[in-house]
């Protein structure tokens, strides 16, 4: 076999181009141009901060970080590989650990004015040298077939962690929605340096090592409960800087539509010294608190994503109000969720949180079609479903872990996902089984096991995988969706096709 090169291999796996960035250990990247400081992020793509699709409006940020070295940057993009256009670019300042060596630099660049569906070259040049090329296909718009995947629970450095993302590279959808619980242990930013990067912005695409997603597809995420991992004095989840002054790596490693509200009556909740709480603010910008729960459109499909922590109260009027206004005003065909905690899920580790049983019944109101969740080891899918609480005291947040809401469920048992693919009700769908250990042996295969007395014993999982770690695929074709679901060995587990008129 003739050898190939690093430029025709890059090539090759999709990813950037042309990459004069050397790993060096310990998650640094080192230029050959000495003035250069070292990358402790490669550039990856993220949404930005739109949420309706325009076409000539839409816009993505192309974000990297690098050691505390000033440096002259340029992202330079366009339809080809003669670019033509600058990105505006910021930069943050961001602590990494206690240390003055653990000072850093973020870097984003907003690229604007683009077309949708539409293919673009960009690249990085510091100090008048090219440091990498790369390209991106911008958001789709109404009528055109979209396919994404889904998966949480995922970033502790497991080999079934690496193995999905190779998976999930090479089912090459258009963009990623992480179900929450990114980067363990507590979401702060040299846990995403060790590993969350190295995984999706890997350099080669293998089961081994992970792939080059982030460079050129588009990466969502939720706030989940390893974002926000201490405790105040009263057991509460809260992001104490005192601990870790990287906490909340969520509102400043990403960059996501910021058309949430601004408060909601329950901001992820923070504690510790004021300097390094403003130092977090200042690097978050707008992004904090508003960030915590967004929209944005895909092709054909509505995207609404909640934090849904249990310092979030789901009765709250200003929250509800907002959701109602987000899903009624979009004319997308279909409708998705997303939020960490599973409203509706049978494992043994998270039941008691059901704290966002209470939105069921604004989601079928609005037409939702599926939630999507993480938190459980797992992957699950219910039946259609529809939910009315009977008592909705435990789900404010002066009830920290036993959320229980008991309630009425109507189940769809026609729907099978093959025969009759109109559901009626909602599908709920945990695909939290992503890399971290997972939960519940011995689940598949005993569906007494998916029965709660809480519930009444009602049957609500059609489907039920805890041997093994998978991704959702999900394929939006006009009125026509598939949902397959794929394990780490890049076999196909659960599959169901879904029609609507
Ligand atoms: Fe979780």
């Amino acid at each position: 076999m003739s050898q190939i090169t690093r430029r025709q291999f890059l090539q090759s796996a999709g990813g950037i181009t042309f990459l004069a960035l050397m790993p060096v250990g310990r998650g640094l990247f080192a230029a050959t141009d000495p003035t250069l400081p070292r990358f402790t992020a490669l550039p990856y793509l993220q949404p930005g901060y739109a949420s309706h699709l325009k076409h000539g409006e839409e816009s993505v940020v192309i974000a990297w970080q690098t050691e505390h070295t000033p440096t002259d940057f340029q992202l330079q993009f366009g339809p080809t590989n003669a670019y033509g256009k600058k990105g505006a670019i910021t930069r943050t300042e961001r602590w990494q650990g206690p240390n003055d060596a653990d000072r850093r630099f973020n870097y984003a660049a907003s690229l604007t004015g683009l077309h949708l569906n539409t293919r673009y070259s960009y690249r990085l040049v510091g100090n008048g040298k090219t440091i990498a090329e790369g390209e991106f296909t911008s958001r789709k718009g109404r009528g055109e077939k979209v396919k994404f995947v889904a998966f949480g629970d995922n970033s502790y450095g497991d080999p079934g962690e690496l193995a999905v993302a190779y998976y999930a590279y090479q089912s090459h959808p258009d963009f990623i929605m992480n179900t929450g619980d990114n980067v363990y242990e507590s979401g702060l930013d040299h846990e995403y340096a060790k590993y969350f990067f190295p995984v999706y912005n890997a350099d080669v695409a293998d089961p081994k090592v992970g792939a080059p997603l982030l460079r050129s597809v588009p990466f969502y995420t939720v706030l989940a409960n390893h974002d926000v991992h201490h405790k105040d004095p009263n057991k509460r989840p809260i992001a104490n800087f005192d601990k870790d002054r990287d906490a909340l790596a969520y509102y400043t490693a990403m960059h996501l539509p910021l058309n949430g509200p601004k408060t909601t009556g329950s901001s992820t909740p923070t504690m510790g010294d004021a300097a390094l709480i403003s130092d977090f603010h200042e690097c978050a910008g707008p992004r904090y608190p508003q960030m915590a729960n967004y929209s944005f459109d895909y092709g054909d499909a509505h995207f609404l994503c909640l934090d849904s922590n249990v310092y979030i109260d789901p009765t709250n009027a200003a929250l509800r109000d907002w959701i109602s206004a987000d899903l009624k005003g979009t004319d997308a065909l279909w409708k998705f969720v997303v939020y960490h905690h599973p409203a509706f899920n049978v494992g043994d580790n998270h039941y008691k949180e059901q704290q966002m049983r209470v939105l069921s019944p604004l989601f079928e109101a609005h037409g939702v079609d599926f939630c999507l969740h993480g938190h459980e080891h797992t992957y699950q899918r219910t039946m259609p479903l529809r939910f009315a609480p009977t008592d909705t005291t435990n789900a404010n947040p002066n009830h920290a872990d036993d959320r229980r809401v008991p309630g009425t469920f109507t189940l769809d048992t026609k729907f099978d996902g093959a025969a009759h693919t109109k559901p009626d009700g909602v599908l709920y769908i945990t695909t939290g089984a992503g890399g971290k250990e997972l939960y519940d042996p011995g689940f598949d295969t005993d569906p007494t096991k998916w029965l709660h007395e809480d519930d009444k014993n009602v049957a609500y999982v059609s489907k039920f995988v805890s041997s093994v770690h998978s991704f959702t695929v999900i394929e939006i074709d006009g009125p026509s969706l598939t949902l397959t679901q794929i394990d780490e060995n890049g076999v196909e587990l659960d599959k169901i096709h879904v029609t609507k008129a």
